[in-house]
């Protein structure tokens, strides 16, 4: 009960908890470690906040992306390829398969 009146108060009202590490999928499990690669050292997946970026903590349940953009699997796809602002471009860092399961994961959060 407290935990649920400390989310309410967090404003997280609406947006369902991220799928606990322990019950993802392989494929959301090896999206979890392309995150955990890739993206933690500038994005937080499990909590709120910013880092050097915004927290992607449930990003495909909030209708719309920080910037505004539509928040869907294309363009999160075209961020990640190439870059925004102060986030550098990752296409030639990823290998094959890594962005399906890395926007598996992020579907989970
Ligand atoms: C070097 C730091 C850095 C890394 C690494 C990084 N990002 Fe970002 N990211 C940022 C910054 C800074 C922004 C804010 C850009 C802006 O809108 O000004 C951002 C914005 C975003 C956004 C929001 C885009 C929008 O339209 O609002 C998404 C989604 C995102 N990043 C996903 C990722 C994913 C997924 C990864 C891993 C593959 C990643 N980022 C890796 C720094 C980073």
């Amino acid at each position: 009960m407290g935990l649920l009146v400390a989310a309410l108060a967090m404003g997280c009202k609406s947006t369902p908890p991220p799928t606990p590490i322990a019950n993802l999928t392989p494929q959301q499990a090896a999206g979890h470690a392309v995150f955990q690669t890739r993206c933690a050292v500038c994005h937080y997946d499990r909590q709120t906040g910013a880092l050097h970026g915004p927290s992607l903590l449930g990003v495909f349940k909030k209708p719309a992306l920080p910037s505004g953009a539509a928040a869907t699997d294309e363009r999160v796809t075209a961020t990640v390829t190439h870059g925004r602002n102060n986030m550098p471009a990752m296409a030639g860092q990823m290998a094959p398969g890594d962005m399906d399961d890395l926007l598996a994961y992020l579907h989970t959060l």
